[in-house]
């Protein structure tokens, strides 16, 4: 969008979230509130704008990074003087600038459009985006006079009972012309109830001014403003449902989205099926046709098409297509779980390359491993890659054979298609298509227990 710019509020510090963390970093559905911010603005063509740090600004720098634009507010004295802090960003500009605030994640790209393009094409030296509520409190309230149009905007601590009883707010989302803006910030003062520089009372100068202000209604709920930990979870949910539907129209089966947390990044496939109580986090990927039983909990992985994932945990890691995963399956990770393999129930894998087809059953712990295709590790097969002190590497070949609870004493290597019997503790490399047995040889004591005077009529 041409000649229109930004500035995003986040210098506020957030008392009542009760936190070491700055208000903005707080995350939604796995995102900091602040990027649903700027990511609305930059979606709706908002290229060049600046975020207002303050409380927490080196965390909130950090956090954003070089390529967005930071203007420091030391001291936080209201709305209206985090924009006065501004006035190098807005003085060489003549076009509009949209106002939000960091705290309100729920605002959409496509709001910020319209109420932009709104204000243009009615040539207005404001626009204030308003909502209506059965609950105004807490929120400024927009005056109109006999006409409708817009007057001022009264905070609710200054407001007086008629005033209070008003349902339409400030939504804290405005566009301003530039020059007017900054005109009129000139003008504005602390005398009020909270001791601020409001922004809010450069409506009433601009009226006063004789200019045109207008109010764009839009859905409260886009308004939400994050104050305070149960708000965090109000607009958590708010925002999970939006994601949710969002899968759902795009394919996916959700069985219960009302026990179903996906958070925004995650990207899912046609025609996968979530089952009830999943997790699912951060950059998490999962292809077309899966399965994600119940109590399932995938974070920043790759799960490829066909998959189906039981009652288990998978972290970081890449699952290709159509492997079989619990239930009760632990993938730590930095694991890559190969084309069609299978890891079974109490199955734990840590930084470790299964190969395609291969088979790990049940109760198996393989850490720091490569195993390769077509393999089969037994009931308790175990790889001892821990001595104490550093970790070591297991290789298992092609094909290979492992024999139910058999430890694997790290660093070895098991070469294709050998076998190891059942109960073995291997600690020398195996060749290709050897049978290892390391374990005591049976002994039968005949006669034993009638000797002992054990035998049971
Ligand atoms: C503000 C509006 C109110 C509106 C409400 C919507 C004013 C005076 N009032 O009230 O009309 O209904 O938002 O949620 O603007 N901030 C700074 N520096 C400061 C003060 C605040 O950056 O010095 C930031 C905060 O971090 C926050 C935003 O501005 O992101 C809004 O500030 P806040 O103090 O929450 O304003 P409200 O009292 O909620
Ligand atoms: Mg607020």
């Amino acid at each position: 969008m041409e000649n229109c710019y930004g500035i995003i509020l986040a210098a506020g510090q957030g008392k009542r979230m009760k936190s070491k963390l700055p208000k903005v970093l707080h995350k939604i559905c796995g995102k900091p509130m602040i990027d649903y911010v700027t990511d609305a603005v930059l979606s709706a063509g908002v290229k060049d704008f600046a975020v207002v740090v303050g409380h927490g600004a080196d965390a909130v720098r950090d956090y954003l990074g070089s390529e967005i634009k930071t203007i420091y507010q030391d001291k936080q004295l209201g709305t209206g003087h985090a924009v006065m802090c501004c006035e190098s960003f807005l003085n060489d500009k003549d076009g509009v600038v949209i106002i939000l605030a960091g705290d309100a994640p729920l605002i959409n790209s496509n709001t910020i459009s319209n109420v932009l393009q709104y204000h243009t094409l009615n040539d207005f030296s404001a626009t204030i985006l308003t909502a209506n509520t059965e609950n105004p409190s807490g929120f400024g309230r927009i005056i109109r006079d006999g006409f409708g149009n817009v007057e001022k905007i009264v905070e609710d601590k200054d407001a007086s009972e008629d005033e209070k009883k008003v349902k339409e707010i400030n939504s804290g989302t405005y566009c301003f012309n530039i020059p007017e803006l900054l005109f009129a910030l000139k003008k504005i003062n602390n005398n009020n109830v909270q001791g601020e520089y409001y922004l809010t009372d450069v409506i009433e100068i601009l009226k006063k001014e004789g200019k045109k202000v207008g109010a764009y209604v839009s859905d409260f709920t886009e308004f939400m403003g994050v104050n305070s930990r149960i708000q965090l979870y109000e607009a958590s949910v708010v925002m999970r449902d939006r994601i949710n539907i969002r899968l759902m129209n795009e394919g996916v089966t959700i069985i219960d989205p009302k026990s179903t947390y996906i958070d925004a990044n995650v990207k899912i496939g046609m025609d996968t099926i979530i089952y009830p109580n999943v997790i699912i986090e951060g950059n998490t990927l999962i292809g077309e046709e899966c399965i994600i039983g119940p109590n399932s909990r995938i974070v920043d992985s790759i799960i490829e098409n066909g998959v189906e994932c039981q009652s288990s945990i998978i972290l970081n890691s890449l699952v290709k297509s159509n492997a079989k995963i619990g239930p009760f399956a632990y993938i730590r990770p930095e694991s890559e779980i190969g084309k069609e393999a299978k890891i079974g129930d109490f199955v734990e894998v840590k930084k470790s390359k299964i190969g395609d087809g291969t088979k790990i059953p049940h109760l198996t712990y393989v850490g720091d491993a490569e195993i390769g295709q077509g393999c089969n590790l037994g009931c308790g097969t175990i790889t001892v890659n821990y001595d104490g002190t550093n970790k070591h590497k297991t290789i298992i070949g092609n094909k290979a054979f492992i024999g139910c609870n058999a430890s694997i004493v790290a660093p070895v290597k098991i070469g294709n298609n050998a076998y190891i019997a059942a109960g073995s503790t291997i600690t020398k490399d195996v060749p290709d298509g050897a049978l290892a047995v390391a374990r005591e040889r049976q002994v039968n004591m005949e006669g034993w227990v009638e000797r002992r005077g054990l035998w049971k009529k």
